[in-house]
């Protein structure tokens, strides 16, 4: 009754932002993203008749009381009436609850032991709707490669689907640029309820995603790199824009995300085609293509403020390992 997986984390290029359903996690929009490389989530599970209660360590540490309620609501729902007991033991190799996704590699790493643990072998799709109940984006982090999260109107048609697999788009990467290691102070799930609540901006935002989705699409389809970066960023402040005007305001950036964006803006005059995207978080994530890689690395990291950067490319998709944390 142990076992392990590993997932990556994956970053919306078409962002969800806000439940229509916070029990079920049902999203108001569907979101497209990218499963990439060299940032994972590993996690070991063990069911035991022994055991009293749950055991629950990230990265060495004991979590935080909510993060622990959220993880055994999410347990109960796997191992439904029985009260069998786990042990999980996770670790990611990048910063938590930074705006890096760990919650989307952490749930999906979580989804595919935990139900493997239990003997349950599931379908994608199922694994997906799972992970969806843990945290909404790991729906996407089951799959490798660019995927869709379909809104869904219930519990079951509520889950991500692959739109290509890993080795489709071999030349686009995504710079991670890290501008702190702080956990973040406005997790995302209170920020979008809030953000729902208050923003005025919030329905404006609702009504640009169907062109934002096509265009995404379709930019996938044709491997139009252009397209794909235009839509992502503008997506992406589309989404700030309604967490500035939160009541009260939900600023993620700080001073360096900003001296990156602007780098960017600077890289892309002088002719290096490359577009930016955060999430909950003040990390910035530049989409560009293989060729422009390193020249764009070298400017990122004159940045004062830049803690590191990693470079990665589309991702594996989730998946089990005989590794052992335990
Ligand atoms: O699934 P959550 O609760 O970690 O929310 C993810 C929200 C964003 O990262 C900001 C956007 C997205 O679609 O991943």
């Amino acid at each position: 009754m142990k076992s392990s997986a590993i997932a990556n984390s994956n970053i919306a290029l078409v962002k969800y932002w806000g439940k229509q359903d916070k029990e079920l996690i049902l999203p108001y929009n569907n979101s497209i993203s990218l499963t990439i490389s060299d940032l994972h989530t590993h996690t070991t599970v063990e069911f035991n008749e022994e055991l009293k209660e749950d055991q629950i360590t990230l990265n060495d540490s004991q979590i935080d009381e909510t993060s622990r309620k959220q993880i055994i609501k999410f347990l109960d729902i796997i191992r439904k009436d029985s009260d069998l007991k786990a042990k999980i033991v996770s670790k990611n190799n990048f910063p938590t609850a930074s705006g890096l996704a760990s919650s989307a590699s952490g749930y999906a790493a979580l989804t595919l032991a935990a139900t493997k643990a239990l003997n349950l072998n599931l379908t994608k799709e199922e694994l997906s709707k799972l992970a969806r109940r843990g945290s909404g984006s790991a729906c996407r982090s089951i799959y490798g490669g660019l995927s869709e999260w379909q809104k869904g109107t219930n519990n079951d048609d509520s889950f991500a689907k692959q739109i290509e697999k890993k080795d489709y788009w071999p030349d686009l990467r995504m710079l991670i640029c890290t501008t702190t290691t702080e956990e973040k102070k406005t997790k995302s799930r209170a920020g979008m309820a809030q953000t729902v609540a208050t923003s005025p901006m919030y329905k404006s935002w609702l009504d640009t995603i169907e062109n934002d989705l096509t265009n995404v699409r379709t930019a996938i389809k044709n491997k139009d790199f252009t397209l794909l970066g235009k839509t992502a960023e503008s997506n992406c402040l589309k989404m700030h824009a309604t967490m500035i005007t939160t009541e009260p305001p939900i600023i993620y950036w700080n001073p360096t995300t900003i001296k990156i964006m602007k780098q960017v803006e600077l890289l892309r005059e002088q002719g290096i085609e490359c577009y930016y995207t955060m999430d909950a978080g003040p990390q910035v994530k530049i989409l560009c293509l293989k060729n422009n890689q390193e020249t764009i690395l070298e400017k990122i990291k004159q940045i004062d403020g830049v803690i590191n950067t990693i470079t990665t490319k589309p991702g594996e998709p989730a998946k089990t390992t005989e590794q052992h944390l335990f």
